[in-house]
């Protein structure tokens, strides 16, 4: 087991490259497996998400080649395997995504319930509407989900509630379906439209992705291409608040500013000040933050992925913050963490109550998912002293050479065995 010693109480400061989107890679890695020809898919994150669905889909038949630690080059077409069993997919959300994709690509598919981060009940109900609706037979065997069709038809599907999974889900079983799929209630994130393009690039026909209906007609054939993920706006916004927590003075480069604006707009809120440019934005903090009010909702709202990092940085600012988690049932599992470092924060329901204080104090903390697991590293920035994180497992799932990156910025900051 390894963990992470942070030695913090120093301001961040410098320049931090962003990499590419841990969710765009999950749901365009699954869609390689759409093309009748290899691809080739650049700034991929080196995150053990990605070496986790590259090693499934190579168990699948694909054949995968590195160019360089973020370039792989997929050739799908030797799959002859729509099956992704449980240690294929490694409890993760994403292997939920090779549904819609093995579906697509041989109107059957047979795949492991997805796990993923433990946030309450997380059900693939709308995923199943989705492929229902569109002539797939869906039913449980031997703790699989198991989806058949004689022929996927195109549909209209209502989402029920914003969902990324299910919009991702069906957009790939729509992509070579006979007809046009209509996504009613689409989600609108990043990675939203950056897989449309994806698809689009490779022949695909899909409009409106990132409002909110997306039109897809399916087409016979998807070419290959080489393709450069997004950046990713959550592992940007994560700099971005551990700079405003330690009084910093952080550029992010390799970034969408767009795609970072109800982020920066809660941060300059709270004090800092900001400059965009065409693909950096740079933050500095010179005073305590102030007090915020803050609610999480799908995009272009403030996005639930930063939920436990604003928390985090809101524990030292002036007054009381509330912070209403809108997306997930149980995503304040990690407060108990954050009040081993004496944080005042009260959860009723959905809404935390943070009474700011002066400042965080060391302790031994675990990362209880993914995101939470970054929110203790940059309380252990915050926290003049040494702390320490565990099960940083966690955190190698989504971020890319996260001590490289603390480490350029002046954190201190080392990766321990036990
Ligand atoms: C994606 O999860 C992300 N994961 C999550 O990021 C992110 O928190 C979430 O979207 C919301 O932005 C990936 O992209 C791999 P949803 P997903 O379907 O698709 C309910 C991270 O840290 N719902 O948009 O699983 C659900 O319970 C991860 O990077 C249903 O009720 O989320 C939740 O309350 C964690 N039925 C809400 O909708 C369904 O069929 C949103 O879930 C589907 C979802």
């Amino acid at each position: 087991m390894e963990k992470y010693v942070i030695e913090g109480g120093k301001a961040l400061k410098g320049e931090v490259h962003i990499s590419g989107a841990k969710n765009a890679a999950v749901a365009i890695l699954p869609a390689v497996l759409l093309a009748d020809e290899p691809c080739i898919v650049e700034n991929l994150p080196d995150i053990s998400d990605v070496s986790l669905l590259l090693k499934s889909m190579t168990t699948l038949g694909a054949k995968v080649e590195m160019l360089d630690v973020n370039t792989a080059k997929i050739d799908p077409t030797g799959i002859k395997s729509y099956i992704v069993t449980k240690d294929m997919s490694s409890g993760m959300r994403a292997s939920s995504y090779f549904l819609g994709a093995l579906l697509g690509r041989f109107n059957k598919a047979k795949v492991a319930p997805p796990g993923g981060c433990d946030f309450g009940v997380r059900p693939i109900d709308q995923h199943i509407k989705g492929f229902e609706a569109m002539g797939a037979k869906v039913s449980c065997e031997n703790d699989m989900v198991v989806c058949r069709a004689e022929q996927l038809m195109g549909n209209y599907v209502y989402l029920d509630m914003v969902s990324v999974g299910a919009t991702i889900n069906i957009m790939l079983a729509a992509a070579k379906a006979k007809g046009m799929t209509v996504i009613e209630n689409a989600a609108r994130e990043p990675h939203i439209v950056d897989l449309a393009n994806f698809l689009n690039s490779m022949g695909a026909n899909i409009m409106g992705a990132g409002t909110n209906v997306i039109k897809i007609r399916g087409v016979e054939k998807l070419h290959g291409v080489t393709y450069s993920i997004i950046p990713d706006q959550i592992e940007a916004g994560t700099y971005l608040v551990a700079a405003v927590a330690t009084g910093g003075d952080v550029t992010i480069t390799n970034v969408t500013p767009k795609h970072l604006e109800s982020i920066v707009a809660k941060l300059i809120e709270a004090g800092a000040t900001v400059e965009q440019f065409d693909e950096a934005v740079r933050i500095k903090m010179e005073r305590r933050p102030r007090r915020c009010q803050v609610k999480t909702m799908p995009h272009p709202g403030f996005p639930t992925d930063m939920q436990p990092q604003m928390t985090t940085m809101l524990t030292i600012a002036e007054g009381e913050s509330t912070v209403y988690e809108s997306v997930w049932d149980n995503r304040f599992r990690y407060i108990d963490e954050l009040k081993k470092m004496g944080a005042d924060v009260n959860v009723e329901g959905k809404r935390a109550i943070i009474n700011g204080k002066d400042s965080l104090t060391p302790a031994v903390v675990n990362a209880t998912d993914l995101r939470a697991g970054a929110a203790m590293v940059i309380a252990g920035l915050m926290a003049p002293g040494k702390t320490v994180v565990q099960n940083i497992e966690y955190i190698d799932r989504g971020y890319e050479n996260l001590v490289e990156k603390f480490e350029k910025l002046g954190g201190v900051i080392h990766r321990v065995s036990e």
